[in-house]
């Protein structure tokens, strides 16, 4: 059966029919820039966009960055702060006319990991780090997601975790890889101090493998520590398997 994920972020939103199967890209995707602003009836006419441009009439998962729950957005990062409160989820179905689901996009992403990724058959409790614009988790226990944990909100040597370790603040501050991952270990022995993982996955934009021979080897956790395979995909992809609820109950 094929479901299709849409994952809204603060410069793109990218969508494709995903065979809920597989985790596959059942058509190439199709990426929109994030209207200026991110507002929210912008943001929906560009989900209607991808909707119509699939020609689309059956369940969406789309993913946002902030806290959801039930459909409510509580939080927002890097889209309007009109977000707060809004209930996206109608909002969406109301836009495309299709029954949707919508969650977090780091939970998105560690959902797909854990189905189809680095995850794959693991128990115990695995934590998932979408490290990009800003620092995305999603935890899971013995398999079972507890959604929305913002752990990129921590704070490291008083400052917000994602503004000291994410892979904007090593753009922005030109870190050397050895610098950023130093900033990077101190985030992860505290995030193990508080959970004791089993497993890490780090994903998001530090993901590629272009970019893990930089820093993978500099870095040292009690849990097995390793890079997320689906990368850019996995938002599409958890959002999709979400959504299978809405068919499967
Ligand atoms: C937000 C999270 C989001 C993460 C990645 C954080 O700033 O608070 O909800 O998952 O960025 O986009």
């Amino acid at each position: 059966m094929n479901i299709l994920g849409i994952d809204i972020g603060g410069s793109g939103i990218k969508g494709a029919p995903i065979d809920i199967s597989t985790g596959r890209l059942v058509e190439p995707r199709l990426r929109l820039d994030t209207p200026i602003g991110a507002r929210p009836d912008d943001v929906a006419r560009a989900v209607n966009k991808l909707a119509s441009h699939f020609q689309w009439d059956a369940p969406i998962g789309l993913t946002i960055p902030g806290r959801v729950n039930n459909g409510i957005a509580y939080t927002a990062a890097n889209i309007d702060d009109a977000w707060i409160g809004t209930n996206a989820q109608q909002l969406f179905e109301d836009v495309a006319g299709c029954p949707s689901i919508v969650i977090n996009d780091a939970d998105a992403a560690g959902l797909a990991e854990m189905v189809f990724g680095a995850g794959r058959g693991c128990g115990g409790t695995v934590l998932v780090l979408t490290v990009g614009t800003g620092i995305g988790s999603s935890l899971f226990i013995e398999g079972k997601l507890v959604p929305n944990t913002e752990l990129g909100h921590l704070r490291i040597k008083g400052r917000v975790a994602e503004e000291r370790s994410s892979n904007r603040a090593r753009k922005q501050k030109n870190l050397t890889w050895k610098a950023w991952a130093k900033r990077l270990q101190a985030y992860l022995d505290y995030l193990e101090f508080l959970l004791d993982p089993d497993l890490i996955i780090l994903g998001g934009g530090v993901s590629r493998p272009k970019r893990t021979i930089r820093y993978m080897h500099r870095l040292s956790t009690k849990a097995r520590l390793v890079p997320a395979q689906l990368q850019n995909e996995a938002g599409m992809i958890g959002a999709a398997c979400a959504a299978h609820r809405l068919v499967n109950g």
